[in-house]
């Protein structure tokens, strides 16, 4: 039953093309022909419905559907509230995003939730309102239209394993309609929730356990397997699907570039099961790009999988069935932070082999920090050859970045610490974990320390070598490297990097969490401060610690945007070096090779990278020079390609 007399041709044409699979795949889960044609007609409305500045780009990118692959992609991820007030506080902002290199803007959630109950905003109460203190859709459309003209594209969360317990349907089924209970998972008595639990880990073992809350007033239990009041959709059910892909469909009409699929892992339960990446969950991600594929092609799906390399990868899909545009490199971002605290860089650069052995059309979101916690999943088999024992190793790192470690600099905080496993991730800004906090640190509140001239401004030398920072306090200067040299790190991956809004500055951690009664239980709010734009407004003095970030982090950029070397289509490739402080990567074009070699060492190094060229490197230092062979096949020198 093909209820196709949709007239649009270009509709028409999309939607023909992929129909079959849309409907296998539709009647294998649902095996519900009206709910299909229900969502086809949808479909064939939000298409109709779509501004046609959108409808253009959406053309563009379906014949250049590598727009989000290119060089100069750089995201910045931050909190409306936090960032600038409100969405239009952000659109006021534009200049910064431009002056920054930003070209991509991941808006973290800010639908309506409730105050006191939100989970960052991950708890959305309604999918087509924007939250009251933030502006309206009005002003969202307002941002989105003009960071469309300014070149800068638009990322927004669809949070789509769970609605807040506030949502209408919630609160329709807390009256008991069976209808709305349907979208959940309600049960009678404990009996099925605690065979879940059985098999069933949990996410928030210590600021939420379990996986299901006991509603008194209904003497039921639902699951949640996020907070209390995150209430688990349940999409075995169509109505649910068709609902949330309405609402998937409505927010990207807004002018959205990139859909962040919050949590996607999650979304199928099964008894029996630990409920994670089951096969519908791919299924789901599969007729979601189909959707999107036929209403809004220009609209990217980021997938928010944070679990190991073999759980992520399978979430690209296979060539002829893609699933997401993009995935977070989450192993790489935390191996990263395991090769600060050990200075043993042997797992980072197993890890980067295996990333650089994948089809390089897949493209992973590169990044330092973000807005959750760092969780500890390293590849403990290759650990253990290392002689490192996972439990005492992840004890190691969390002493080592809450500072307890004797002669650490790194001031983050524990998260979730689960005295059952004895298990514990960690937050904490890039810089604090770093060490410029304790850098900077005497006898006042770290945050309100920050100096505005600490000696020379950073150089680059004439070999085309560019490389960090140069500051007076031995200890500042050395957390500073590291900052900058992660940051370098992540822009030289194949990938896009998302930068966490703050760290372009070296913003602090903000401590101011604990006195609030909805916050001081999550420790991640440390590294989700407001913005100080006081602060801020330093990063033009190239001798603050502000200016010396930014300016460094500025002119990395610029190179990635501008060195062929750094063009998608290069080849990528780590040089098995025998020192484990060293990570050598080579990025190379048809006219030359960027090295690109990093010191995850408390000591200097020296390594020979071509006959000709040794170069140095300070403790926590990186450099990125540029070989080319000229015509006479003598090298070139580099100088002038990067001044
Ligand atoms: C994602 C978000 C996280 C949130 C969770 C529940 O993992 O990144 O912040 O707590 O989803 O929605």
């Amino acid at each position: 039953m093909q209820a196709i007399s949709y007239e649009d041709q270009v509709f028409r044409k999309r939607l023909d093309a992929r129909y079959d699979e849309l409907k296998w795949l539709y009647i294998e889960m649902y095996g519900d022909y009206d709910m299909l044609s229900e969502l086809c007609d949808h479909m064939y409305r939000f298409y109709m419905e779509r501004a046609e500045g959108l409808k253009n780009r959406d053309e563009k990118r379906v014949s250049e559907p590598d727009w989000f692959k290119k060089s100069d992609m750089l995201g910045m991820m931050m909190y409306a509230d936090n960032f600038a007030g409100n969405i239009s506080g952000v659109r006021e902002k534009i200049p910064y995003f431009l002056e920054a290199n930003v070209n991509c803007i991941h808006l973290m959630p800010f639908l309506d939730s409730p105050n006191d109950h939100s989970d960052g905003g991950y708890a959305v109460r309604d999918y087509r309102k924007v939250r009251e203190d933030l502006g309206d859709m009005d002003d969202l459309r307002a941002l989105a239209d003009e960071c469309h003209e300014k070149g800068i594209n638009l990322c927004m969360d669809f949070v789509i394993n769970h609605t807040s317990d506030e949502h209408q349907w919630a609160l329709n089924a807390r009256f008991g309609k069976k209808e709305y209970m349907d979208r959940y998972f309600f049960y009678d008595s404990y009996d099925i929730p605690s065979r879940f639990e059985q098999t069933v880990p949990e996410v928030f073992p210590t600021t939420a356990p379990g996986n299901f809350t006991y509603m008194s007033e209904m003497d039921k239990y639902v699951m949640t397997t996020f907070y209390p009041y995150q209430w688990d959709l349940n999409y075995a059910n169509p109505r649910v699907f068709n609902e949330m892909m309405y609402n998937f469909l409505f927010l990207a009409n807004l002018g959205m570039d990139i859909i962040r699929i919050d949590a996607v892992p999650y979304i199928w339960k099964e008894l029996g099961t630990n409920c994670r990446n089951l096969p519908k969950v791919h299924t789901i991600v599969r007729l979601m790009r189909l959707i999107d594929e036929i209403v809004c092609p220009g609209v990217a799906l980021l997938g928010e999988v944070v679990m190991e390399p073999e759980r992520v990868v399978p979430y690209f899909g296979t060539e002829e069935k893609p699933e997401c545009h993009m995935l977070y490199n989450v192993t790489t971002m935390a191996t990263l932070w395991h090769t600060v605290a050990t200075r043993d860089a042997r797992l980072l650069k197993n890890q980067i082999g295996k990333v650089l052995a994948l089809p390089d059309k897949y493209t992973f979101l590169n990044y330092v920090r973000c807005h959750d916690d760092i969780g500890w999943g390293l590849d403990y088999d290759f650990l253990r050859c290392c002689g490192m024992e996972e439990v005492p190793h992840k004890k190691y790192l969390n002493d080592y970045f809450t500072g307890k470690f004797p002669g650490s600099t790194a001031a983050g905080e524990l998260y979730n610490d689960d005295p059952a496993s004895g298990d514990a991730r960690l937050c904490g800004t890039c810089a604090s974990l770093c060490g410029i906090e304790s850098a900077l640190e005497s006898g006042e509140p770290a945050h309100l320390k920050w100096p505005s001239a600490m000696g020379r401004p950073t150089s680059r030398d004439k070999l085309g070598t560019i490389s960090g920072c140069s500051l007076d306090d031995e200890s500042l200067r050395e957390a500073i490297r590291k900052h900058i040299m992660l940051h370098a790190f992540i822009l030289t991956l194949p990938g896009t990097p998302m930068l966490y809004s703050g760290d372009e500055v070296g913003q602090l951690n903000d401590y101011s969490y604990k006195e609030m009664s909805d916050k001081c239980a999550d420790s991640r709010y440390v590294h989700r401060g407001s913005f100080n734009w006081d602060q801020a407004e330093r990063r033009e003095d190239a001798s603050s610690v502000q200016g010396m970030i930014f300016s460094e982090l500025k002119k990395l950029e610029e190179l990635r945007r501008s060195l062929p070397e750094f063009c998608k289509c290069t080849g990528v490739r780590a040089v098995d070096y025998p020192d484990s402080h060293i990570i050598w990567i080579i990025r190379e074009s048809e006219k030359g090779k960027l090295h690109a070699v990093f010191n995850f060492g408390d000591e200097e190094r020296k390594v020979q990278i071509s006959e000709e060229k040794e170069v140095e490197l300070r403790n926590w230092d990186f450099v990125w020079h540029v070989l080319r062979q000229a015509q006479d096949n003598t090298c070139e020198d580099p100088t002038n390609m990067l001044d």
